[in-house]
């Protein structure tokens, strides 16, 4: 199996079932959770693990909480009370095929599914009490107020004004950071890694997450509808101040390959082989979707 296969069948054995009443809900988790994605997050979840020494086994319950988390995300940023958009990974939003309040409903399901399977009595087997509870600490942390879902207000309030760049770098850094963040920071906790690598691992992520943001705010300038499986110009049509609109495409490039570059001079301090990291993180810099 290759990675994205070994992600996904962990990911759909934690879909809720045998529920009789609640269909309507667990369809709707469903069909996000099985709409694709290039489960990225899952993905640092796996490498930083085996960077230090951890099992697939003891992550892949991180690496699918993290996953769970960011697709109850863009359920949520789909909605009409956000961005408004009507597509996502390729297939109608949650809310065109289920209703606005299935689809709230269904985000918030799966954030607090995350939690349950990461305090799963079978996580804890694999990974140690200490481990989980870190873990638990650090993704509960990253997808509340000081990250995602503050990232998400500041990008709200960022929307029909022309935002300074140090505000916009804030919101890039908590809602889309702030997660890739802990993915990477997860990986190296449940492999019992020590500090100085969860350090490094911070570093890498913080790198990466804001450059993942900007790549996406080039591609919603510069890509399509059906390359992207989601709407082009959701930024413009919602007035939104990204880095693409206050400094132009080739400067946030440029920031980009910068960020790339400090990201992998953050693998230095670690012992095993990190070309497939260094590979992702050019991979992420140079991808089209
Ligand atoms: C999209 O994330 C939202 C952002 C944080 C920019 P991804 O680009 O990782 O979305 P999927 O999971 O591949 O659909
Ligand atoms: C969203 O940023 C970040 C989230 C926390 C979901 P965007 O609004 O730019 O993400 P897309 O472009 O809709 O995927
Ligand atoms: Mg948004
Ligand atoms: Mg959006
Ligand atoms: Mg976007």
């Amino acid at each position: 199996m290759n990675d994205l296969q070994i992600i996904e069948n962990a990911l759909y054995g934690y879909i809720p079932k045998g529920l009789k009443y609640e269909k309507n809900l667990v369809d709707s988790i469903e069909y996000s959770l099985k709409a694709g994605g290039k489960r990225i997050r899952p993905k640092l979840v796996l490498e930083f693990s085996r960077l230090c020494g951890g099992s697939d086994k003891s992550a892949l319950p991180f690496a699918c909480a993290i996953e769970m988390i960011h697709t109850y995300s863009l359920i949520h940023d789909d909605l009409p009370c956000m961005d408004n958009d009507d597509m996502r990974r390729g297939k109608p939003s949650n809310h065109k095929v289920f209703g606005e309040d299935i689809a709230l409903l269904a985000g918030d399901a799966l954030q607090s599914l995350a939690f349950d399977v990461m305090s799963q009595s079978s996580t804890l087997e694999n990974a140690s009490a200490e481990a989980c509870v870190r873990c638990i600490n650090i993704l509960s942390s990253y997808c509340g107020t000081v990250g995602m879902v503050g990232g998400q207000v500041i990008d709200l309030e960022n929307e029909n004004k022309i935002a300074d760049l140090s505000s916009v770098t804030e919101c890039n850094r908590k809602k889309t950071g702030a997660l890739i963040k802990a993915a990477c920071e997860m990986g190296c906790v449940c492999a019992g890694a020590d500090e100085e690598k969860i350090l490094a691992a911070r570093k890498f992520g913080e790198n990466i997450g804001i450059a993942f943001q900007i790549v996406d705010d080039i591609l919603d300038v510069t890509s399509s509808d059906e390359e992207l499986g989601k709407p082009v110009g959701s930024d413009i049509d919602n007035n939104k101040s990204t880095y693409v609109s206050l400094l132009g495409v080739d400067e946030c490039k440029k920031r980009v390959d910068k960020l790339t570059k400090d990201a992998i001079d953050a693998l230095d301090c670690f012992d095993g082989n990190t070309s497939s990291l260094k590979q992702l993180a050019l991979n992420l810099s140079n991808r089209k979707n």
